[in-house]
């Protein structure tokens, strides 16, 4: 498959992108967060018990991982990119080295990790990954995000994106927004239209084919210490604007990123946006903690519990699968309990 068929693929309606690629740090805070251990090897169980749930193959069209998971072997012997492959899902990675203090700014993040990212690609590819993921952090408040800090960002993220083509694959360029603050609907608009256009100035200034990439971007949401609460019409409306004011037709779709918001949350908005989609792109989700939180919860009481802890996981990207599809509501959320 070429980077454009992949692309295409990767945003398929019904189905979307399992984020599953904590860094060691962050999966530390989660397994925190239960009560659990950190450590490779529970990190691996619970990781290959996602991997090998029934929703795998009708649900999830790639899977993002960390350095460590692709390097591990499961139970059953074959590699993880090769048990992700075996389900029908695209195996891919995380190839930035988080982000760090941006100099010379009031506290603000570049994204790091550019530097031997040619030859680190070239590994990945020979393990298996066809796609890959960057990604940058941008924060609202007084002054910020600054010129400096959209401009270094972006920069960045083109030029990670023309590496991760040249080794045949394909880059979610990942702009985030955080939800952290006290900022309106409105000016996560217009800080989300500033970072999305200069990315696509900088993607298209370093020749990268944008058919050939996935969009990953925040949804449009009021920070979340706002007062003013939006409803899912008005978040779907001003999401929607967004995109179709900023993004390139070429690219094929957007992944969006679950960044905060409760698993339903995440799940009733991504379905909302589909409903009033009259654009050429697809919208789909590459969640982490809004396709996991439960699974992970339900793990921690009984890690033997595999079948038990692939139902949890199951019904959440089945909720999400729907939600592509503008097929998801109420009734369907709640046949899981029934
Ligand atoms: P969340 O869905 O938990 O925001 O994670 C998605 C992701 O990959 C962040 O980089």
């Amino acid at each position: 498959m070429n980077i454009e068929e992949i692309a295409k693929q990767m945003v398929a309606k019904g189905k979307g992108i399992l984020a599953a690629d904590e860094s060691t740090g962050t999966m530390e805070k989660r397994l925190k967060s239960v009560n659990v251990e950190s450590n490779e090897k529970n990190r691996l169980h619970f990781r290959e018990t996602l991997f090998t749930s029934p929703a795998m193959a009708t649900c999830i069209s790639g899977v993002i991982l960390f350095d460590e998971t692709i390097r591990q072997v499961s139970s059953s012997g074959i590699s993880i990119p090769e048990l992700i492959k075996k389900n029908g899902s695209i195996p891919g990675i995380k190839v930035d080295k988080g982000a760090k203090s941006l100099a010379g700014s009031n506290n603000e993040k570049i994204t790091e990790g550019l530097d031997g990212l040619r030859s680190r690609m070239e590994e990945y590819y020979k393990l298996g990954a066809r796609f890959a993921k960057w990604r940058a952090v941008y924060s609202i408040g007084s002054g910020s995000p600054s010129e400096q800090c959209i401009k270094a960002n972006a920069h960045a993220l083109a030029r990670y994106a023309a590496l991760v083509q040249e080794a045949k694959m394909v880059p979610i360029v990942e702009p985030e927004v955080l939800m952290d603050g006290e900022h309106s609907i409105d000016e996560c608009y217009d800080v989300t239209s500033r970072v999305i256009t200069e990315c696509y100035k900088e993607l298209y200034l370093q020749n990268v084919n944008l058919k050939g990439t996935v969009l990953k971007p925040n949804m449009i949401l009021p920070g979340a210490s706002c007062k003013n609460k939006s409803t899912t019409d008005e978040i779907a409306k001003k999401t929607l604007e967004c995109l179709k004011k900023n993004m390139p037709k070429e690219v094929p779709g957007v992944a969006f990123l679950s960044g905060g918001q409760s698993e339903i949350e995440a799940t009733k908005n991504l379905n909302a946006i589909n409903k009033i989609n009259d654009t050429s792109f697809n919208f789909t989700f590459s969640y982490g903690r809004a396709l996991q939180q439960s699974a992970l919860k339900t793990w921690s009481k009984s890690m033997k519990n595999t079948s038990d802890i692939q139902k949890v996981f199951d019904h959440r990207a089945t909720m999400n699968g729907a939600s592509t599809e503008a097929k998801w509501n109420e009734k369907l959320e709640q046949s899981f309990a029934a």
